[in-house]
């Protein structure tokens, strides 16, 4: 048996935490969402859900996943074997969602180098070369080879050595960046129009969708519900204060969010752009932006895709370390055959996701194409499920005294909320987030591949003993 690995210091448990947090999901994902459903009045359900839900369902996964000292699988199953599929069904999340988080990312990366051979000298064509590039067959594939290659080496290295250094560089360099260009962006003439976008609430604008969007944003923006906030935390050390931890990361999360937001829409109103112009939003818009600005925009652009790549791969990392996990605690594989063997299928899961956008865009599978299959399946359907089943799990199946025992070190420490905590995991949250998960659900347009989504939770609950 391998001694299991532990998080070097807390600064690098809580860069890394942060890192798997703040990614796409931030920068590339939350404005446009919030581009779409209106600005403020989506913020600000969305802080709601962040801090009530989400909070507390990151405290929980970091307690389930420090008192097991093992990854989601494990940790489900050790506390009873019926749970198993719950994990089980974490490590196909992760799967997932690299199934086409790694294709944004290879983007990403490219933009560093497109920023500085010529993307912004011509404005106007931006969004056609955005176009282009995404359904090329061979260019994109490229990136996110490249990107994944990235991934491979940073998880092969392990927990103290590869994840958290990654982290600890990585992390504070995209706040700083950020913080740059959020600085230039709101002194831009006509910035104001921009604030006022993201911070007068207009209620007029929330509908049903716009509740939904903002609990699936605030799902992934956290990394919650799949197990990689119980995988991390299965790392962290016995004297850490998990509550304290859980809020820092979620701040953290959620400033940087805004960040992106207050980076881009100053600038985004300053220039005349249009707001919803969904996922092409930092790809069109932001050197749109950076090429009305001369020398200096080539820089920021260049700075901001080199931001965005980070973030990406601090994110990425964390859902490869997921399924690697799972290899190592219940298959006993070795970490680099392990890292081998999981880099290989997401390269070939990654290729077919980009080429449907490209040349591939006539194949579907249940009406929809690979990009939107595991984009659609883990937004819509498996993230939710995954966050009421961790609820519900804390709430029901562990014990009370020893979640209390946990998140109070044994009692050396104070937790004053545990009982609000407590209450909020086992009655409010399983109830509020099955009510958004069926709205969500039905929402799904294709019926095909909404029945294609839960037979796979039913599978898993039947076979879970199998894989576990
Ligand atoms: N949170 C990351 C982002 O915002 C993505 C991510 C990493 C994730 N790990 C996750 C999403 C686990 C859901 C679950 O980009």
């Amino acid at each position: 048996m391998q001694a299991r690995e532990n998080w070097g210091s807390r600064m690098g448990f809580i860069m890394a935490a942060a890192g798997s947090a703040v990614g796409l999901g931030n920068i590339w994902r939350f404005p446009y969402m919030a581009g779409e459903n209106g600005g403020s009045a989506f913020i600000l359900i969305y802080l709601a859900f962040v801090f009530v839900i989400g909070l507390s369902v990151m405290t929980a996964e970091f307690a389930v996943g420090r008192k097991t000292s093992l990854a989601a699988v494990g940790a489900f199953k050790s506390v009873n074997p019926s749970w198993t599929f719950a994990g089980v069904l974490g490590v196909v999340s992760a799967f997932f969602i690299m199934g086409f988080y790694p294709v944004v990312g290879g983007w990403a990366l490219a933009y560093v180098l497109k920023s500085v051979t010529g993307l912004l000298a011509d404005a106007g064509a931006i969004g056609d070369s955005f176009g282009a590039f995404i359904t090329s067959p061979a260019e994109p594939l490229i990136w996110m080879i490249i990107f994944l290659l990235m991934n491979i080496v940073i998880v092969a290295k392990g927990i103290s050595g590869g994840i958290e250094k990654a982290g600890k560089v990585l992390m504070p360099t995209l706040f700083a960046l950020l913080i740059l260009i959020a600085v230039r962006s709101i002194t831009l003439p006509g910035a104001g129009a921009g604030l006022a976008f993201l911070f007068t609430p207009d209620f007029s604008q929330v509908t049903g969708q716009t509740v939904l969007a903002a609990l699936g944003q605030a799902f992934f923006s956290l990394s919650l519900g799949m197990g990689c906030m119980i995988t991390y935390g299965s790392y962290l050390s016995k004297d850490e204060k998990l509550p304290n931890n859980a809020l820092i990361v979620t701040t953290l999360d959620t400033g940087v969010a805004l960040l992106a937001g207050i980076a881009i829409f100053p600038a985004l109103f300053a220039f005349g752009m249009e707001p919803a112009a969904g996922p092409g939003l930092v790809f069109v818009v932001v050197p749109t932006i950076f090429a009305q600005m001369g020398g200096f925009g080539t820089i920021l652009s260049v700075l901001f895709f080199v931001a965005l790549t980070v973030a990406a791969l601090t994110s990425s990392v964390s859902l490869m370390e997921v399924v690697v996990s799972y290899l190592i605690d219940q298959r006993q594989m070795e970490r680099k055959k392990a890292v081998y063997t999981t880099g290989a299928i997401m390269t070939v899961t990654g290729i077919l996701s980009s080429l449907s956008l490209g040349i591939m865009s006539g194949v579907t599978f249940l009406g929809v194409g690979v990009f939107d299959f595991f984009d659609i399946l883990t937004d819509k359907i498996f993230l939710a499920i995954g966050g009421m089943l961790i609820a519900i799990f804390v709430g029901w199946v562990m014990n009370k005294e020893d979640l209390q025992d946990e998140l109070t070190n044994g009692g050396t420490i104070e937790f004053g909320l545990f009982n609000v905590w407590y209450n909020l995991v086992k009655y409010v949250i399983p109830v509020a987030v099955a009510f958004v998960a069926v709205a969500g659900i039905i929402s799904i347009a294709q019926t095909g591949l909404m029945i294609f989504g839960l037979a796979v939770i039913v599978l898993l609950a039947v076979f879970s003993k199998k894989l576990g």
